[in-house]
């Protein structure tokens, strides 16, 4: 198969995480937008569930384990076809602790998953584009990697995910293949609702955005899949923050916030 046999609307794009979330809004947005649809995830069930909603194809892969990802790759390249697209949204989250209290276990698993996990992802599929020579890698990281919170391992690990991201975009570039990286900011998704119901934030997140919300998934999905297509041609080793101003408005806690709107005429 050729770069020119993969440039049709059927592309096959694979989103790991792909069972809930972001990863399951990029799957609908990106059907819609004339993709074919793989689905891996750690959730079998899930993986099935929303593989067949989408008419594609659903698989269980624990990305943190190396035999479990080579093993998908052949699988999903024989059954379904060639991978050209990949979305990296598999992670592992944790609670707001200081170093003290933040077992071991829970430090070695968030990196297992979130940095080793994406690596394995991105070696096993990025190397198969390159020697097709086309191809296009969207890993997520976070808005934990550009800023100071008191989430060490998830934050360390997704910093990591930004410059593997860029090292993977210099390796591949001339072999035709795009490596980017998404930064959500907090966003809607069903796992952060329950946790926003359930008390379990010291505050709204969407307080300190400059936009004064929070991000809904179907704006990351719209990045991702803008990266992921040819609309993004000559961007690689980027990492594109979707936060709705978080960045920018977190300096302004000295000036004593960002300015509240204007009153409407
Ligand atoms: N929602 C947010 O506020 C937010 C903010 C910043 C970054 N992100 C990032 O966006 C991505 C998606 O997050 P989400 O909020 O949609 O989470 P989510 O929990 O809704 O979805 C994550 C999916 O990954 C799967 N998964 C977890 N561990 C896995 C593993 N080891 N192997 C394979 N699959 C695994 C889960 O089963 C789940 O389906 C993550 O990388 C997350 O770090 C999310």
């Amino acid at each position: 198969m050729t770069a020119a046999d993969m440039t049709g609307a059927d592309r096959i794009v694979l989103i790991i995480g792909g069972g809930s979330g972001i990863g399951e809004t990029t799957g609908h947005l990106m059907r819609a937008r004339g993709w074919r649809v793989a689905i891996a995830d750690r959730d079998s069930a899930a993986a099935t569930r929303v593989a067949s909603v989408l008419g594609g194809y659903g698989l269980a892969m624990d990305i943190a384990v190396e035999a479990e990802v080579e093993r998908g790759a052949v699988a999903i390249e024989e059954k379904f076809g060639p991978v050209y697209g990949m979305v990296v949204a598999a992670a592992m989250f944790q609670d707001v602790l200081p170093p003290d209290k933040l077992p071991m276990a829970v430090w070695d698993r968030t990196l297992q998953v979130n940095l080793t996990g994406t690596y394995l992802a991105n070696r096993a599929f990025g190397t198969r584009m390159a020697r097709r020579g086309a191809g296009s890698i969207v890993n997520i990281a976070s808005i934990a990697a550009l800023g100071s919170m008191p989430v060490h391992a998830y934050g360390t690990s997704k910093a990591a995910v930004v410059s593997l991201t860029r090292n993977l975009a210099g390796e591949w570039g001339r072999a035709g293949v795009r490596v980017n990286a998404v930064s959500p900011g907090s966003t809607l998704v069903p796992r952060v609702e329950e946790r926003l119901k359930s008390g379990r934030y010291a505050a709204d997140p969407g307080t300190f955005t400059a936009l004064g919300r929070m991000v809904r998934p179907n704006e990351v999905a719209e990045a991702i899949e803008f990266l992921a297509s040819d609309r993004a041609s000559a961007i690689t080793g980027i990492n594109l923050v979707v936060d709705a101003g978080w960045h920018v408005a977190s300096t302004w806690a000295q000036h004593g916030g960002v300015r509240p709107a204007p009153k409407r005429d």
